[in-house]
């Protein structure tokens, strides 16, 4: 339980959130405080500096992880350096995907994707310029797609790029055990055509046709090595296919299946400010982003965990 004070004085008990207490023995200092959203997924660390976690910290960090999925951590103020510092805990880094604009953004960081609208000299520097984002897992039209993101935020438009998350072990419970049974041993294709923006990716010939879309294979259901539970792996609904049914099979059941895991009733929608970091377990959430002014600036650094071969029940 946490005591705090509210601007008025008056004495706060928050019975959701939960301290992590410093590595010096004795030490009545929390290191930091869990307090989760109160959504279906998705709590905030707070008072914690992302420079200077210790093992502990970090294992209470990982733990908190596997908990909510989605961690956010506010007011943080790292180089891009300590950003990759902080990502590597959790595994070793994937180079970023190939932007829009065909390059590798920032020199001599290959890890690092930049998500921006914001345009210099002509070229944009970094992705999904400023339309809405729909709902995806990350970099799942390569065969082991990240295990995790780390989304930092530099510049925040006035309004609107909010980014929401839902809980693919949510989906999955919430279907009923007939479906469940029908999806086991179902695999599907993750299109490698379009981004999340809609953008067509580097290299790649337009085509809305599921059957021929270029795409990789994966599970329809994963079990997630660290918590054990099943989740529903479904990356993009565009351009999604499932082995071995007809299109129009493949389109019903996938439709039922977004339906149940995107239900707004389940969804935790955070909106930015500059300073916070946002991690992501891409195995077991999906995420999607408001469209915001085109005028204004919005600037994102992002690093994905390297993947794993995915475990199914
Ligand atoms: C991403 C992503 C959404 C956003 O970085 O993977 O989907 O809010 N970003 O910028
Ligand atoms: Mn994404």
């Amino acid at each position: 339980m946490v005591l705090s004070l509210s601007s008025n004085g008056m004495v706060l008990m928050d019975s959701m959130s939960s301290e992590v207490q410093g590595k010096s023995a004795g030490s009545v200092k929390p290191a930091f405080t869990i307090v989760p959203t109160g959504r279906a997924l998705g709590a905030e660390i707070r008072g914690a500096d992302l420079r200077g976690l210790g093992p502990e910290e970090f294992d209470a960090v990982r733990a908190a992880w596997n908990e909510h999925q989605v961690l956010l951590f506010r007011e943080q103020s790292l180089t891009l350096e300590e950003l990759l510092a902080f990502s590597r805990h959790f595994g070793d880094l994937d180079f970023a995907p190939i932007q829009e604009n065909g390059r590798r953004f920032v020199d001599g960081h290959p890890e690092i994707y930049v998500v921006s609208n914001v345009v210099e000299n002509g070229v944009a520097i970094g992705s999904l310029g400023s339309g809405e984002a729909v709902w995806h897992s990350d970099m799942t039209y390569v065969d082991n797609p990240p295990i995790a993101s780390a989304l930092y935020a530099v510049e925040i438009p006035p309004a609107g790029g909010d980014t929401s998350f839902c809980s693919m072990y949510g989906a999955w419970d919430r279907l009923s055990s007939d479906v469940r049974r029908r999806l086991d041993g179902l695999r599907l294709k993750h299109d490698a055509t379009y981004n999340s923006g809609g953008y067509v990716r580097q290299g790649v010939v337009e085509t809305d046709d599921p059957r021929t879309a270029p795409g990789v294979w994966h599970p329809l259901v994963r079990v997630h090595p660290e918590t054990g539970r099943s989740a529903l792996f479904l990356g993009r609904r565009r351009n999604a296919y499932i082995d071995g049914f007809t299109p129009h099979e493949s389109d019903a059941l996938l439709d039922m299946l977004w339906e149940v895991a995107t239900d707004p009733a389940h969804v935790w929608q955070h909106r930015w400010n500059e300073g916070d970091l946002v991690l992501w377990d891409n195995r077991c959430t999906m995420h999607r982003r408001d469209s915001f002014e085109a005028s204004s600036r919005r600037v994102m650094y992002r690093t994905q965990i390297k993947g794993e071969v995915a475990r199914t029940r």
